[in-house]
């Protein structure tokens, strides 16, 4: 299949173009298309057609659901039913952004969307060409990040062509995505809501405005994801990365001493240290000292170190509070190991 390639920019929105991959998808086509977060595989949410072909194009497991994407907050309840008032308050305060909610569906939205579960994944999100595709389409829009299964998500249409050009039939080429890193979920079907995915909106945001939720944690306390599709390998980049967490002095030294006692190795350092002094290393790559550049840089350095063909990665990891947490949650699931440095 030949791969359209249209070029948008957010800024001044070609209708024409919106129009020729509004078409593609009323055909029951997939067409990729920009989030603020990560790219999204976009199939018309209403046709178990159109949705199949985002699992074969992927290679996605069957029992992964989708996120269903609106272009207006009304549309909620076209889709669902039993909304909570909670989903009220949520929704008027962070959409269109990157919350993405779950909520008990109705019949409009076919089983294969929602791995057979009676739960659907809804968000609004804050793109504009993704606002105009979904109103010019008529229809929601299902779409998983427009990566291959187990590949890091997209972050510019350049890494949806590496994973997918042949196998679909449009991408929208509408530039670097804002945030970078996946929308944060929360289930609301159970009381009080949990979280299952971390992102751009934190813990803090949600409790100030509904109060505690509900976040299940791991046997180190760490707090865990619980969406189906976080059971399978995730985010990664093939070379193997050792991730080091603890005092950022130690961590240094730590690294240093992997470096050294690898003397052969052909090995890139993720570093949030502008002015790090690695020595004797192949490369040593500033990811951005503060949370919002990291989560930008992250699945695209992952993409980028891949090339490098390294031996291996090492990455210095941050505190995991606010966006910190959606950062070494992703950070964490893409590494082969993780080092943690005692105080
Ligand atoms: O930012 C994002 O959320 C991006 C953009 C494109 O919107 N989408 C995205 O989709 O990351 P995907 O499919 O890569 O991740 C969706 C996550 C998966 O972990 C999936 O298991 C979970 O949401 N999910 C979807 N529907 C669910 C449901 N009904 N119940 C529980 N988890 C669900
Ligand atoms: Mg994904």
């Amino acid at each position: 299949m030949k791969t359209q390639i249209l070029k948008i920019k957010n800024n001044k929105i070609d209708r024409e173009k919106i129009k020729q991959a509004s078409i593609l998808l009323k055909k029951d086509e997939l067409v990729a298309f920009p989030t603020e977060t990560v790219y999204g595989l976009g199939a018309n949410a209403l046709s178990s057609r159109a949705i199949k072909k985002i699992f074969e194009a992927k290679n996605r497991p069957a029992d992964n659901p989708l996120i269903v994407h609106i272009a207006k907050k009304s549309d909620l309840k076209k889709y669902t039913k039993n909304i909570p008032k909670i989903a009220n308050r949520l929704i008027s305060s962070f959409w269109p952004g990157p919350l993405t909610i779950i909520l008990e569906k109705n019949k409009l939205i076919p089983k294969i969307a929602t791995a057979g579960l009676d739960y659907v994944a809804i968000r609004m999100p804050a793109n504009k060409i993704a606002l105009e595709l979904i109103k010019e389409s008529g229809v929601p829009l299902a779409a998983p990040s427009a990566n291959l299964s187990t590949k890091p998500s997209p972050t510019l249409a350049k890494h949806v062509i590496e994973d997918l050009n042949g196998k679909i039939a449009g991408i929208i080429d509408g530039g670097s995505t804002k945030i970078g890193l996946e929308s944060t979920v929360l289930d609301l079907t159970t009381t009080p809501p949990t979280l299952l995915r971390p992102g751009d909106i934190t813990i803090k945001q949600i409790e100030n405005l509904i109060g505690p939720i509900n976040l299940p944690k791991n046997k180190k306390n760490q707090i865990i994801t619980k969406s189906p599709g976080t059971k399978y390998r995730h985010y990664s980049p093939k070379t193997k990365i050792y991730l080091f967490e603890g005092n950022k002095n130690k961590v240094n030294q730590a690294i240093q001493k992997l470096i050294n006692s690898n003397k052969n190795k052909k090995i890139g350092v993720i570093t949030n240290n502008k002015n790090s002094n690695y020595k004797n290393t192949f490369l040593v790559h500033f990811i951005g000292s503060t949370e919002k550049p990291m989560a930008r840089n992250l699945f695209k350095v992952f993409r980028d170190l891949d090339e490098k063909k390294l031996d291996f990665i090492v990455a210095e990891g941050i505190n995991d509070e606010n966006l910190g947490l959606a950062i070494m949650n992703r950070l964490r699931k893409a590494s082969h190991k993780i080092k943690k440095i005692k105080k």
